[in-house]
Formats: C-alpha cells, structure tokens, sequence
C-alpha cells in the first residue's frame, strides 16, 4: 500500500535535543553533553513512569522536573541555569538535513505530520526557532490524551486525526524504543538512528534504519535516490 503521510517524532528526531545545553553558557563545556544525556534520560524515565502510574503531567513540567533531577545530580543546580535551559529547550534547532527532506516529500504529495509527547505550545515555539513552522500538516500532542508513549493509543491518535490506515502511515523515530513500538502498532517505522544505538530487544521491528533523515524520500520511492 502507497504511503500517504510521513509522520514524525520530534525531539532528537527532528530538534537537535543537544542544541539546548550547547548553547547555554551557565554550564561548563565538560558538563554541556553529560548534562543533556542525564536530563533526556530522566525526562524518558518520567513519561513512561508517568503514563504506567495514570499521573499524567504534561510534557513542561516533566522535562522541568527531569532538569532539576540532572543539575542537582550534576552539582550544578541553579535556578538561574535552571530557567536559561528551559527557555533553550523551548527554541531548539532542526537537524540540518530536516527542511528539505519535508519539502520534498510535500513536493511528492505526501502529507507530513509531527506525533509527539511535547504539549502545543513547547512544540510551536520549536517549529519557529527551528524554521520548521509551516511545514507540516499537523501537529499533533500527546496532549489531549493525557499519557505518552508508547501507550498504543498515542499511535491510533495519530491515524484518527490523518484519517488513514497504519499501512499508509510512514512513522520516523531517532528513538529505538518509540520506534518499535510504533512498528508492534502496526505502522510502517524508519527508525533514524542518528546516534548509533544498538538494536532494542523490545516488540516490534522497524522496516527501515538510516543515519539521517535525507535518505528518506529516497527510501519511500517518493524521489530519485
Ligand atoms: C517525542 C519524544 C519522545 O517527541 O522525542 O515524543
């Protein structure tokens, strides 16, 4: 079956997750790339406790709550740091290759949608300080549902709100874990190893796995290789 729509996941997939801690001149140079490891960890390690406990908490306060945890881990806890990292978490950049790869894939006919655990607003302001804003059909939040990933009907949203089947739905995800658990849903998944993961032994099994987002058109039969 033809796929209709690419839909993407968004942070580390989409928005350099690293391009937050990078730019932030309160924290050490040593410490930029432990700190933003440590904070993605924790900030995981709560949605998914989060969603298990039915004590959903949108995506703001856990990823604040997952920075205090890190820069106290750290022996950097400051409120002042605290609050320049939020605000670079909220205007993170794209990955370069991300612009183009969405335009060619709007110029083959193919709906592009993002579906992820960041609330409406974190998202927006990202699309803008990333350049991505106007390049994607829809935007689409854990939000509404009031859980996370991978809870099976974070994926059904998304074909609810695209109107389509799994099989025409071609999900991108950096995340080896929300990769196969797209794919155990039944949807066509790139996992799009940017950081060279070793395979999870979890349900599910990607179709495809790239380093990079290029490829993809390419890969879909949507452009010349
Ligand atoms: C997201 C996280 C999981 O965008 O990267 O949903």
């Amino acid at each position: 079956m033809a796929i209709k729509a690419c839909v993407f996941d968004a942070y580390g997939t989409l928005f350099d997750l690293a391009s937050a801690t990078a730019r932030c001149d309160q924290v050490p140079p040593e410490q930029r790339a432990p700190l933003s490891a440590l904070w993605r960890d924790k900030q995981l390690q709560y949605t998914w406790l989060r969603a298990l406990q039915g004590r959903y908490a949108d995506f703001r306060q856990v990823t604040a709550e997952a920075l205090e945890f890190a820069l106290e881990s750290l022996g950097l806890a400051s409120p002042q740091r605290h609050a320049a990292l939020m605000g670079l978490f909220e205007t993170l950049h794209a990955f370069p290759e991300v612009p183009d790869m969405l335009r060619a894939l709007r110029r083959a006919g193919v709906k592009t949608a993002i579906l992820s655990n960041g609330t409406p607003a974190m998202l927006a302001s990202s699309l803008v300080s990333s350049g991505l804003d106007g390049l994607f059909d829809e935007v689409l939040s854990v939000h509404p549902l009031q859980t996370y990933k991978t809870e099976r009907r974070v994926y059904q949203y998304a074909l609810d709100r695209l109107g389509l089947m799994a099989a025409e739905i071609s999900f991108q995800s950096s995340n080896g874990w929300d990769a196969h658990a797209a794919a155990d849903f039944g949807l066509h998944v790139v996992w799009c190893n940017r950081y060279g993961q070793r395979r999870e032994r979890l349900p599910g099994a990607p179709a495809h796995e790239v380093t990079s987002l290029a490829a993809l058109p390419a890969l879909l039969g949507l452009a010349p290789s």
